[in-house]
Parts: C-alpha cells; structure tokens; sequence
C-alpha cells in the first residue's frame, strides 16, 4: 500500500501520479489534500509519514510545490527516511543506499513525464541490502 499526500502545489502531480499507479494495479491510500485550495503541508507530511513509519503503508509519494517542507516535516517522523528527489539517479541511489520509504517531489519543480519516471524508479528499486549502507542508516537516529 502506498500513501499518498499533497497540499495544493501538488495536487495537480498526484492526480497524475493516481493515473499512473491505477494504471498499473498498484494499491494506494490518499491522505489529501482533495482540491487546488489552498491548505498546509505539514498536516498531510504527517499524515503520510505515521502511515509509513507505523507500518499501514510500506511508502509514501508526498508533494507540495518545491518539496521541501513536506519533506522537512515527514523527516521529523521517527522511522521516516523522506527523499526530495527531481531526478532519476537520486531516486535510484536513495533506495539503493537510504532505503527511503518517502518520496517527496515538487509539483512547481518536475514535470509530470519526469515525475512519474522517479515514481517507477522510486517503486520498483529494492534496497541494496549492502552491510555499510545498513550501518549508516542505523546511524540515522541512533
Ligand atoms: C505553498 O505555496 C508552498 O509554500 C508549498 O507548496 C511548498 O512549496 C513548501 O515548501
């Protein structure tokens, strides 16, 4: 199950990213926001993030318009590793090396052809399971 949050900068890039994951079977939970008007970020950062690092979801997608504060605030969320990613390499590498559970991204940032790349990058990238980027996420919040 994937969560899915926005506030109004990024509601646009998750009704795509909706299309994107019904196309391809992918189960979802949307915590919001549900229109264009105007509300806060952090309250579906959070919402979003306990959903993930209290286990209901294995990840979660979060947009506003940079990415930044959504992001800042899921990072706060003991358990949540969120991304800020705008291209594919990082994508890669944080699940590769961070086992990132959170992909945040900017709705005023990408575009929604490079967007739903990350996505696909961001879903289907295992952690590489590798002994020193364990240890150095242990260190995380140790
Ligand atoms: C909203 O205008 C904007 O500040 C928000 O979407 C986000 O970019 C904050 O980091």
């Amino acid at each position: 199950m994937i969560a899915l949050g926005c506030d109004h900068g990024g509601y646009e890039l998750k009704q795509e990213i909706i299309a994107y994951l019904e196309k391809n079977h992918l189960e979802y939970k949307d915590f919001g926001c549900f229109s264009k008007e105007a509300v806060d970020y952090p309250e579906y950062a959070k919402l979003v993030g306990h959903a993930v690092a209290g286990g209901e979801c294995e990840k979660g997608i979060l947009i506003c318009g940079t990415g930044i504060g959504i992001s800042i605030t899921a990072n706060k969320i003991k358990g949540v590793r969120a991304a800020l990613c705008s291209d594919c390499f990082s994508a890669e590498a944080t699940r590769l090396h961070n086992d990132a559970n959170i992909l945040a991204m900017g709705g005023r940032v990408v575009g929604a052809g490079l967007a739903l790349k990350i996505v696909d990058i961001f879903l289907n990238t295992p952690f590489s399971g590798d002994e020193r980027h364990a240890r150095r996420i242990s260190k995380i919040e140790d």
